[in-house]
C-alpha cells in the first residue's frame, strides 16, 4: 500500500504532485459507464485494480474503493465499502460519505478505451490535504489534469450547459434539419458544430459570433423563428441570449473569464 508522500500542506501544486505508488489496491464499485473506464485506464496505468464490481457483487479490502455508481447510491456504496479510504466520481456531490472525489470532465458511454482519459480535467477534492492530494495525484497518474473548484454546483452547472444542453440544441438542429430535406443531418452539421467550438475555444463567444442575429438581420431572424415554430420557446430563449453576447462591446478575441472575475 502507498498513498504517497507525507501532506505538503495548504496550497497544494497540482502540477508537481508526484504519482500514487503502483501497488495501491483499488476496487472500483459500480459496473456501468464510468465504472468500465475508469477500471481500464487504471489497470493500463499499472495499479493492482479490482472490478468494477456490480451491485451484488463484494469487493475486496483494499487500499482505495472507487464508487462509480449514480450520485443516489454513492451513501450506500461508501457504507459497503471496504477500504482504507472512498472516492466517488461525481461532480456534483461533496465529501459528506467519502474521503475525496475525482471528476473526470468529459462524458464517457462505456466503450472508451483506456487513453480516452488523457488531457481530460479532473476536478479534484478531500476531507484533508493527504486526501486533495491523492485525488490530484490519481488523477494525474491517468493522464488527467487536476484543478479545484470553489462551487460545486456551479461548476456542474458549467458541465451541463457544455454537454447535455449543447447535446438539446444539436438535436434541434438534427430535426428541423431533416424536416428541411437534409438526408444526413448530423455528418452535415458536425463541422459546423466543431468549427464553432474551435473558434470559441480560440477567442470566447463574441468574436466567434456569426449569424443573422449579431449581424443585425432581424427579417431573417424572423423567418427563422416561423420556420421553428414547434420549438419556438427555445427559439426565443437561445436568440435573447444570443442577443446578449452580440451587444457586447468587445469584439476581439476575449480573455477567458477568471475566478477572480466571477467573484467579483
Ligand atoms: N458517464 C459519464 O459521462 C460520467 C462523467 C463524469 C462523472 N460521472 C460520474 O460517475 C458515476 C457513475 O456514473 P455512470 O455514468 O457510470 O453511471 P451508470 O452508467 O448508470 O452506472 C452506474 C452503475 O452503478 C451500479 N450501481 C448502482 N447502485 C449500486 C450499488 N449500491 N453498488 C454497486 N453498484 C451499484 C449500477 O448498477 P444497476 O444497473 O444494477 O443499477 C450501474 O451499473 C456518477 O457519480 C457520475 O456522476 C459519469
Amino acid at each position: 500500500m502507498g498513498f504517497g508522500p507525507p501532506d505538503p500542506g495548504p496550497g497544494i501544486d497540482m502540477e508537481s504532485l508526484p504519482l500514487p505508488a503502483s501497488d495501491t489496491s483499488i476496487a472500483v464499485i459500480g459496473a456501468g459507464r464510468l465504472g468500465g473506464v475508469i477500471s481500464r485506464a487504471l489497470r493500463a496505468a499499472g495499479f493492482d485494480v479490482h472490478g468494477p464490481f456490480g451491485r451484488d457483487e463484494h469487493a475486496p479490502e483494499t487500499d482505495l474503493a472507487i464508487l462509480a455508481v449514480p450520485d443516489s447510491a454513492i451513501g450506500e456504496a461508501a457504507e459497503k465499502a471496504r477500504a482504507a479510504k472512498t472516492a466517488h466520481l461525481s461532480g456534483a456531490t461533496g465529501l459528506d460519505v467519502v474521503d475525496l472525489s475525482i471528476h473526470p470532465l468529459q462524458t464517457f458511454t462505456g466503450t472508451e478505451p483506456p487513453g480516452v482519459l488523457h488531457g481530460v480535467g479532473a476536478a479534484v477534492d478531500g476531507r484533508t490535504d493527504d486526501d486533495r492530494q491523492l485525488a490530484g495525484q490519481l488523477a494525474r497518474a491517468l493522464g488527467m489534469i487536476p484543478f479545484t473548484v470553489t462551487d460545486r454546483a456551479g461548476y456542474h452547472a458549467a458541465a451541463s450547459f457544455a454537454s447535455n444542453f449543447v447535446l438539446t440544441v444539436l438535436d434541434v438542429a438534427e430535426r428541423l434539419a431533416a424536416a428541411s430535406g437534409v438526408d444526413n443531418p448530423r455528418d452535415l452539421l458536425a463541422p459546423l458544430v466543431r468549427q464553432s467550438v474551435d473558434n470559441w475555444q480560440r477567442q470566447g463567444a463574441r468574436a466567434a459570433l456569426t449569424g443573422p442575429i449579431v449581424r443585425g438581420d432581424e427579417a431573417t431572424v424572423a423567418r427563422q423563428r416561423a420556420a421553428s415554430a414547434q420549438h419556438g420557446e427555445l427559439f426565443d430563449a437561445l436568440a435573447a441570449a444570443t442577443r446578449e453576447i452580440a451587444g457586447r462591446p468587445d469584439r476581439d478575441a476575449e480573455p477567458q473569464h477568471t475566478e477572480d472575475e466571477g467573484r467579483a
